[in-house]
């Protein structure tokens, strides 16, 4: 199947199983751009090759849009997550090989079909140094797609992922396993609670960390680590969401000021940040109305 073909193919699945994305998903795409289509077809083909057919890749990004859906509602009647601690989620969600690979792979297409996702992971492509050298490391790699991201733009010579779930350290080494990746760059991913386990190094001259510090009971701690980690001038590239629910979403962050004095807690700055709003509505208009914004933060120390 070529790129395009493959992509028409599954967003025809998207609509038939679910008719209601029919419009959203018209009018995102018209903000799309070439490269980005490209980018979409080659992770389509990827699966592909996987053996992952479109209707299998339909039901992944559906399970995200119906499970987004009624999380918002129990947030929007409740104006709270329905869980605050990861042994609630962890079995179901980051220790269950199926659903946690449905759940990644529909993440992954969110990031080109979903206009809020897709300007958060155009910004990091933007974002990520070109001219730099060194160590970068990734936590909570998830699907790959950063990495990967990274790989293509940066020219780090050393990748580190970790995640504490198994199927994400699977599907990140096999979406780089898939690539050219030169001679002389490296990679290692391997499965770590960033809080507890051992990294490779003790400096790192990239740090990313795209959409954890929600899913996580300590995001204190989790900056506060990334400050020890950075080697100086480092880039720092976190993304969290703003009263966005999920199934397993438990650290409810609830305006950008409660992030930036998280940050300022953990001894960080702001550089540069990007707020996302609800796609349709302002800032303001999503703060007042409790609507899901994505906050992307290039941080300094
Ligand atoms: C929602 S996914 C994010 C995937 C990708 N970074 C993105 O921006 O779309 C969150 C990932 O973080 C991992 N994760 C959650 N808590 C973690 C922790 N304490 N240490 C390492 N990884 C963690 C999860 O297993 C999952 O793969």
């Amino acid at each position: 199947m070529t790129a395009h073909s493959v992509i028409d193919a599954l967003l025809s699945e998207i609509v038939r199983i679910n008719p209601l994305q029919s419009n959203f998903l018209k009018s995102s795409l018209d903000d799309i751009t070439p490269e980005e289509l490209d980018d979409l077809g080659e992770y389509l083909q990827f699966c592909d090759r996987k053996s992952l057919d479109v209707a299998y890749l339909a039901e992944c990004y559906d399970i995200i849009v119906r499970d987004t859906l009624r999380e918002q509602m129990f947030f929007q009647r409740h104006k709270r997550y329905r869980y605050s601690t990861f042994a609630e989620v962890a079995d179901a969600v980051y220790f269950d090989d199926a659903y946690m690979r449905k759940y990644m792979h529909g993440l992954a297409i969110t990031a080109w079909l979903w206009p809020n996702h897709r300007e958060m992971h155009r910004y990091f492509a933007n974002s990520i140094p070109t001219d730099r050298e060194g160590r970068y490391l990734e936590i909570g790699p998830g699907h790959g797609v950063y990495m990967s991201t990274a790989m293509n733009r940066s020219r780090y010579g050393f990748f580190e992922g970790v995640d504490l779930s198994p199927t994400s350290v699977e599907m990140t080494t096999a979406l780089l396993q898939s690539r050219d990746v030169p001679d002389d760059v490296r990679y290692e991913i391997y499965c770590c609670d960033m809080l507890e386990g051992d990294l490779r190094h003790d400096r790192y001259d990239a740090i990313v960390m795209g959409e954890v510090l929600e899913h996580v009971e300590e995001p204190l701690l989790f900056l506060e680590r990334i400050g020890r980690l950075a080697a100086d001038d480092a880039f720092i590239f976190v993304t969290t969401p703003i009263n966005a629910p999920a199934i397993d979403h438990i650290q409810l962050f609830r305006s950008p000021e409660v992030l930036e004095n998280l940050v300022a807690r953990a001894g960080l700055s702001v550089r540069e940040s990007r707020l996302i709003p609800y796609p349709g509505q302002t800032t303001e208009e999503s703060l007042e109305q409790r609507l899901p914004i994505n906050v992307a933060l290039v941080l300094g120390q």
